[in-house]
């Protein structure tokens, strides 16, 4: 009895220690950070939810519903230090393979998540604008129209840009600019010489609405020019090191930063977040660098 007091004293001893030195860390951290500039639109995969179910002895469902909670306090966090885009990836094209019975949970959840934004009082405090991106055609009825509610709620927003992926595949979406662009080339909207970059990008789904809506229009200016279509840093949680058709045309060609760290989604902290920050900012002064040491070489020559 006394042992077990002993033990359980000294287990809470060194909780209470970890969490101070863990609070230590953040700030000491988030000071680093805070002195360099920030990423502008990070673009999250949060794995690992089925497998800390499996060592948790939780249901799926539990598991999904504590990641669902752990991606409103990421959103959070992202308020708190000043970055402005975050896009999410909850459901790929991919997951469409997996059984009915796990679907039906995400979807459920989905769908209870986009009509709690809805009347979320930070979304509105915080003037989050929330848009869907993805192949939506291919997604429940129902789950359809939470996500046009909590479009239609949030529109005139434009502080924070929340882009959540559901049936995203990453080469449908260029696939589909594809499609769009050249169907206005047929009808003589456009020539085949002003295809450039910021065309596609103004095609893809975080401009235009994208796949499935109808939408026609792509490019465009006014609410849509205020989207920043690249991403400056994809996370991903659960130990794998793969990008998984995930945004790819708005990572490539710009030094996106990719930071893959080992904890399961759920159990995502705060100095994940931070010190993946802290590696794009270090990619960022290596390619300054790099790009300094090229004009010494150039003027060099000519010394
Ligand atoms: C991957 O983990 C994650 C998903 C398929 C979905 C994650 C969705 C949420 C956490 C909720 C989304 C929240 C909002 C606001 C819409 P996994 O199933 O691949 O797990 P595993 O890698 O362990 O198999
Ligand atoms: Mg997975």
């Amino acid at each position: 009895m006394l042992r077990r007091r002993i033990m359980r004293g000294a287990s809470s001893a060194e909780n209470w220690l970890a969490r101070k030195i863990y609070r230590k860390y953040e700030r000491i951290l988030e000071a680093e950070i805070s002195e360099k500039p920030l990423p502008e639109h990070v673009a999250i995969i949060m794995d690992g939810n089925r497998r800390y179910a499996r060592l948790s002895r939780l249901s799926i469902a539990e598991s999904y519903e504590l990641g669902a909670k752990k991606t409103e306090e990421v959103i959070e966090w992202c308020f708190d230090l000043g970055i402005k885009q975050l896009t999410i990836y909850a459901f790929s094209a991919e997951n469409f393979r997996r059984s009915d019975e796990e679907k039906a949970v995400l979807f459920n959840l989905i769908c209870r998540k986009f009509y709690e934004i809805e009347k979320n009082k930070k979304i509105h405090e915080h003037e989050v604008r929330v848009k869907a991106i993805g192949n939506l055609k291919k997604l429940p009825e129902y789950v359809i129209d939470a996500i046009k509610r909590a479009e239609r709620a949030t529109e005139k927003y434009n502080r924070f840009k929340l882009f959540i992926a559901v049936a995203y595949s990453g080469r449908m979406e260029i696939l589909d600019a594809a499609r769009r662009i050249a169907e206005k080339v047929r009808r003589g909207e456009i020539s085949p010489e002003e295809i450039d970059e910021d065309l596609i990008s103004s095609h893809l789904y975080h401009n235009d609405g994208g796949g499935g809506r109808n939408s026609g229009n792509g490019g465009g200016k006014s609410e849509r020019s205020e989207v920043k279509t690249s991403v400056d840093l994809i996370i991903r949680t659960g130990g794998e090191k793969r990008l998984s058709n995930f945004v790819p045309w708005q990572s490539l060609g710009n030094e996106c930063a990719a930071y893959f760290c080992a904890p399961f989604w759920p159990c995502f902290r705060r100095i994940d977040l931070l010190r993946a920050i802290r590696t794009y900012q270090q990619r960022e002064e290596e390619r300054k660098m790099t790009e300094v040491g090229r004009i010494l070489k150039v003027m060099r020559c000519f010394l």
